[in-house]
Parts: C-alpha cells; sequence; structure tokens
C-alpha cells in the first residue's frame, strides 16, 4: 500500500470486498460423520408436555395451530380476528386486531389465579446475595417501575435505552416498559459508550435506565461512566436517567437528569392497571450485528413474540411449571435474555434462577453450587460455557448433587458432539455427589434461532426426538424451515445448502427500526419469498438439519454475534491505520475468536506490542471489549483479487495456523509469502 493511502480509502477497499461478495460454500459439503443417538426414556415421554402430534396438527393448518397457541398460552384483552395476515410481504401481521399486555400475561393474571406466592425469580448476586421475588412481589414492582417511568414522561411508543447488568431490575425494567407499552432497547453491559450512544441516537430514546455497576470476577465494576460519556455530547433525545444502585461505588450525578432507582421506583405507587396493546405495537428493539459497519436494531411485536416464546418455552424445555426450576444463564443484553428469561418463562408461571456474575467467581463451581441450591431442573447455556466447563475439568461438577437436572438446551452455535456428550454425561448424567450416575441422563435440545427470529425455530422435542449429538436437527412445530440451494431448490437429503424460512412466523421480526429498506435486502433479497438466515446447514441421510455456522461476514465469539465489518471500521478509524481486514477464526473455547490484520499507514511508527495494544485497546472504545480482536497482526499487505477483494480464506488459513491455500486468483501472488515472512519477524 503506497504512502498516502488514507482512511477513507481503506474503508472503501474493506468495504468493497464484502460487497457482492458470494457466500462461500466449500464448508457445507464437509459432512459431518456423527451417527449416534439417544432416544427419550419411556417414563419421560409418558410425561412430556407435547407429543409427536403437534407435528401433524401444524403441518394441516400452520396459522391454525398458532392462533391456537395464542389463544391457550396468552390472555387476551381483545380477541384478534385472524392469525395472519401476509398480504404485504415480508411484513407480516400476527393476530390481527387482537390486543394483549406482555406484563399482565407475566405477572398479574398469575396473582389473579392464585399463584402470587410462586417464586417468579431466585436472584444471586456474584457476591453471594441472594434476593427471592414472588410472582406477587414481582407484579408490585413491575408496577411501580411502571408509575415511575409514566411519572417521567413515558407514553406509549417512546423508547426506553436499557444498560443494565442481570439483576431482577432488568427484568423489571422491560416489563414495566412493555406493560406501558413503551418500547425498550436493551444495551449489553459489554458495549462501549460509543456503541451506546449510537443505539441510544438511533432509537431517539427518552430515558435510560442503568446502574452504577455490578461486580465482575469479585471486583466492582463500572457501567454508569459510559451513560454519562455517551450523553457528554449534545443532540440526543434522553431526558433522565433512572440508576439502580447495585455497587455502591461513587457516581458522577448531572442534577435534573439523572435519578436513583430507590428514589422514584421504590417511592411509586404500586397500583396500576395494564391495558391490552395492539398485538402488533413494537415491543422492543435490540440492537445486533450485521454484514455492514452499521448495528441493525431488530423490531419484534407483541402478540406473535410472546406466542412463539411461551409455546417453544413450554415444548423445547417440557416445561412443568409447577415443579420445574429453570434457569437459562443469558444476559438480558441478548436476545436469550429477553425471549427465555425475561418472557417466555414468565409467561409460562415457571420459577427461575438468575445470576449475575461469571462462572468463575469465586470458584469454578459456582453454577453446579447453584443447580445444587435452588434444585434447578432445566438448565439452558451456550456451547462456550460447556467448552470452558470441559476444560477446567469434570471432577468440579462431580463435586455437586446435579441430580435436579432433568432437561439440558444449548444455543447461540453449533454444539460439537464432544462438548455436546460431555454436556450429557457429566452434567445431565450426574445423580449425585458422589459420582453415582443416572440411568437415563438428561435429554439435550440443541436450539437454533437467532436475534431475527425472536423464538426457537429448531430443536429437538424432549420426549419425542431421539437427540444427536451436535445438530438441532427438527424445525418445531408451526415452523418452515428448509436448506436450499444457490437457486433456492431445497437439497436432497445428505446434502448442504443455505437455511432459509419458507412461511412467516409468529415471532419473526417485523423490520429494521427506521429501514425497511434494508429489512428487505438483508433478508429477503437473497431468494425469492424466503427469508435467509445466513447460516450454511445440512441436511443428513433422515433429513435432520445440521447447522455448519455463519456464510457471511458475521462471526460468533462465544455466541456472541459480531461483524467483521465493523471491527474493520473501527480499526480503520484509528489515526495510525490504513487498512484493516478482520476473521473469525477458530478458537477451541469461544467457537471463534477475532483475528484482525492490520496495514499501518506510512507515517505511523510501529512500536510492535505497544501499537498492537493501542489498537485492541481502540476497539474496545468504539464497539466494547468483547469484540477487542485477540490476535492483531500487523502486515505489510492483504491478499487481493484483481478486482481488490480481499481474500479471507488466506488469511484465515494463516489465523488458524495452515498453510495458505490456492493463492493463484490473487493480483499479486508473492503476497502471501510477504506476509509470513513479516510474521516470522
Ligand atoms: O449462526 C447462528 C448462531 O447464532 C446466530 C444468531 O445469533 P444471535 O442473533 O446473536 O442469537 C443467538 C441466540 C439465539 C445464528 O445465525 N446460532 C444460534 N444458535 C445456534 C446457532 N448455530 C448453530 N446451532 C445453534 N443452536
Amino acid at each position: 500500500m503506497s504512502q498516502d493511502t488514507t482512511g477513507s480509502t481503506a474503508t472503501a477497499a474493506a468495504s468493497t470486498a464484502h460487497n457482492g461478495q458470494a457466500p462461500h460454500v466449500e464448508a457445507l459439503e464437509n459432512l459431518l460423520h456423527e451417527n449416534r443417538k439417544f432416544a427419550p426414556s419411556a417414563d419421560f415421554a409418558a410425561n412430556s408436555v407435547t407429543s409427536a402430534d403437534a407435528y401433524g396438527e401444524a403441518e394441516a393448518d400452520r396459522p391454525a395451530f398458532w392462533a391456537k397457541q395464542a389463544r391457550e398460552l396468552l390472555t387476551w384483552d381483545k380477541d384478534f380476528t385472524e392469525a395472519l395476515d401476509w398480504s404485504n410481504p415480508p411484513f407480516a401481521k400476527w393476530f390481527v386486531g387482537g390486543e394483549v399486555n406482555a406484563a399482565y400475561n407475566a405477572l398479574d393474571r398469575h396473582v389473579e389465579n392464585g399463584l402470587g406466592d410462586r417464586v417468579a425469580i431466585y436472584f444471586e448476586g456474584e457476591p453471594g446475595d441472594t434476593r427471592t421475588y414472588t410472582y406477587a412481589q414481582l407484579t408490585e414492582e413491575v408496577k411501580k417501575a411502571a408509575n415511575a417511568f409514566e411519572s417521567l414522561g413515558v407514553a406509549k411508543g417512546d423508547r426506553v435505552a436499557v444498560y443494565l447488568p442481570m439483576i431482577p431490575e432488568a427484568v423489571i425494567t422491560l416489563l414495566a416498559c412493555a406493560r406501558i407499552g413503551a418500547v425498550h432497547s436493551v444495551v449489553f453491559g459489554g458495549f462501549s459508550a460509543d456503541a451506546l450512544r449510537s443505539r441510544i441516537e438511533d432509537a431517539e430514546a427518552k430515558l435510560v435506565v442503568t446502574a452504577d455497576g455490578t461486580y465482575r470476577r469479585g471486583k466492582p465494576s463500572a457501567l454508569k461512566p459510559a451513560v454519562d460519556e455517551a450523553l457528554s455530547k449534545p443532540g440526543h433525545t434522553v431526558q433522565n436517567v433512572v440508576v439502580v444502585k447495585r455497587n455502591g461505588e461513587d457516581v458522577n450525578w448531572v442534577e435534573g437528569r439523572d435519578l436513583w432507582w430507590s428514589d422514584t421506583v421504590d417511592k411509586a405507587s404500586n397500583e396500576h392497571t395494564a391495558v391490552g396493546h395492539d398485538s402488533e405495537h413494537p415491543l422492543f428493539i435490540l440492537y445486533t450485528s450485521g454484514t455492514t459497519g452499521k448495528p441493525k436494531g431488530i423490531l419484534h411485536t407483541t402478540g406473535g413474540y410472546l406466542t412463539q416464546g411461551a409455546y417453544t418455552h413450554k415444548a423445547v424445555f417440557d416445561l412443568h411449571p409447577e415443579t420445574d426450576v429453570y434457569w437459562c444463564t443469558a444476559d438480558v443484553g441478548w436476545v436469550t435474555g429477553h425471549s427465555y428469561v425475561t418472557y417466555a418463562p414468565l409467561i409460562n408461571g415457571a420459577t427461575q434462577v438468575m445470576y449475575e456474575g461469571t462462572p468463575d467467581s469465586p470458584h469454578q463451581g459456582r453454577w453446579w453450587e447453584i443447580v445444587e441450591k435452588y434444585k434447578v431442573s432445566i438448565l439452558y447455556t451456550a456451547p462456550t460455557a460447556i467448552r470452558t466447563f470441559m476444560k477446567w475439568g469434570r471432577d468440579i461438577p462431580d463435586k455437586y448433587d446435579l441430580s435436579s437436572i432433568r432437561v439440558l438446551g444449548s444455543v447461540g452455535e453449533s454444539i460439537n458432539p464432544e462438548a455436546w456428550m460431555w454436556y450429557r454425561d457429566v452434567i445431565g448424567g450426574n445423580a449425585g455427589k458422589n459420582g453415582e450416575k443416572k440411568d437415563n441422563p438428561a435429554p439435550i435440545v440443541d436450539t437454533w434461532w437467532q436475534t431475527e427470529t425472536g423464538a426457537q425455530m429448531i430443536a429437538p422435542l424432549p420426549g419425542v426426538t431421539a437427540t444427536k449429538p451436535g445438530s438441532a436437527q427438527v424445525p418445531l412445530p408451526g415452523i418452515a424451515v428448509d436448506v436450499v440451494d444457490e437457486n433456492g431448490q431445497s437439497v436432497a437429503n445428505g446434502e448442504g445448502g443455505y437455511l432459509v424460512v419458507r412461511e412467516p412466523w409468529p415471532s419473526m421480526l417485523r423490520g429494521i427500526w427506521g429501514d425497511p429498506e434494508r429489512f428487505k435486502d438483508t433478508y429477503w433479497s437473497r431468494f425469492e419469498a424466503m427469508y435467509f438466515a445466513g447460516d450454511g446447514a445440512k441436511k443428513d441421510e433422515d433429513g435432520d438439519v445440521w447447522l455448519l455456522g455463519r456464510v457471511d461476514d458475521v462471526m460468533n465469539v462465544s455466541g456472541h454475534r459480531l461483524s467483521t465489518t465493523e471491527i474493520e471500521s473501527a480499526l480503520v478509524s484509528h489515526p495510525s491505520v490504513a487498512e484493516a481486514a478482520v476473521v473469525g477464526a477458530a478458537d477451541e473455547t469461544t467457537g471463534q475468536a477475532v483475528v484482525a490484520f492490520v496495514i499501518l499507514r506510512g507515517d505511523a511508527v510501529n512500536n510492535g506490542d505497544e501499537t498492537v495494544l493501542a489498537l485492541r485497546n481502540h476497539v474496545g472504545k468504539e464497539i466494547g471489549p468483547i469484540a477487542k480482536p485477540k490476535q492483531l497482526l500487523i502486515v505489510p499487505e492483504l491478499p487481493k483479487t484483481r478486482s481488490g477483494k480481499i481474500v479471507r480464506r488466506l488469511l484465515k488459513d494463516i489465523a488458524e495456523g495452515r498453510d495458505t491455500g490456492d493463492a493463484t486468483t490473487l493480483a499479486d501472488p508473492g503476497i502471501m509469502t510477504q506476509i509470513a515472512e513479516s510474521l516470522r519477524k
């Protein structure tokens, strides 16, 4: 790259590399050879909440199947007149004309039905503090928060940004917003002030709800300073910031703008009547990474989202709310923390555990201690966590009594068969702390879905499906998933292709906030009349689906979605960087890890490790610590085709420590040798 290369041409170069780039399919043909199968025990099948009949019933009349679930699982203020309006695709309307209140369904109605004393949330703070909320208590807290937010001028349709740790106030805030019809937009606490600001601005939020901080590995970790920084420049729409006191650290205070939760919510009235909102009223926006630098505000609405969330939560986890104790370890900052912590479990009247901290604080047995303490019976977590526990060794979980566990769930990325078997044997097979083994280990449900799909789409039913290690297997009843080739034709069993959804589903995203064209382009233009998920998949000989990872420029790090382009843009915004290319390299624990290749500007000084550190920190500042490249390599050039497209496959080879493959399509085939030499130095 010549001396005068500027940041902007570098960005342009990076973006040409993505535009029009056909998704790569080599990986799709790489069929797995896994043929173990585990049928449900007779006992489990006999007591299961669903049966195989659900598939046929849904197949016969999909909208009618969902209408039945909507009426059974939710209490409607006004019944709907039509299950699905698909007259203007891809803009679906589900349960047309119906009115429903999410918070009433999650809370008040259970109290009215005599379940007020049932525990809704067992909260376990990282330092060991605990709180228990019954349904009656949680209802009261949400009513207070709803009154407090209304008194701050938040009305139906207004947006509320939420930047909170995993504490009960997060669930209370979300449900209070839903109650009054305000639209929440949660920003994960691991995102930076800049990322928070851009999301607040995009959604034009009126209120921010945050905390002074949280705890991370035994130490206080601040949140409020990021909010202060995000709001430090004018031009935003935020009027107030409500602050939960969590770790007691000193905070800066902006008089007139900032309010303590204890002075507003705690002092508000606990009387509040919920009214029904239109089934298509926006419930929340959740930003997720796409293939461009700008995150997408995924929009979900009310009736369909709640219906599919509640149905799948019940069917896929075989929920028996009177007896089960459910624990989903996801943070509320991600969609799993919305659908399977905040909404579905409470709609279904479940008792759940909520844990604030990290799995190794204060010791590596913390999760298993929690399972033993609360007798958790359904555990829902991510493969990256399972692989971490594998690394720490089975003697840690073996010390605890995990016999209460009867269903195990996995989400976020494909679970490799080895981790699946470990999960089954060590966690699902544990029958007590003396090394006893169960005759029938708990079934594992591997659930495929996305922020966009709102709820689970592909998963076994634990009392019905014979499960296979590593496969999400079957579309859920009422969901029309397929694997197609380049031309949108269904592939035969045994072949690979692209994962699509052929029919609208209740919890589908309704759009990208403020950008209907991007919604159509991103998801509906690749294949005619089909939703393109961005994932590669194969069908095995039985027709079961195996997910093969993203086929676009989206990485999956510890089950979190990161965009290569977004990180490249962050790097190129640093004054020393001329050009950057980012790839997701296979990583034993996190699934993928971010590896960045950077060309410095001609006038920039390369101070080795110091420069690398500065650039990694720059990404941390622009996006958040989760996006920091694990490895950052300063190189003299990048491999490009004659048309200027970066050949990521070759960079991936280097990042994964392989000899680089065929480099003959490069404009300058000698570049790979140059890069290899510079890295050796
Ligand atoms: O690539 C798929 C992967 O995660 C992506 C969705 O990420 P996100 O919107 O952040 O939602 C994560 C939690 C639902 C998908 O496009 N993914 C998610 N679950 C699985 C999966 N890949 C394989 N198997 C899964 N079970």
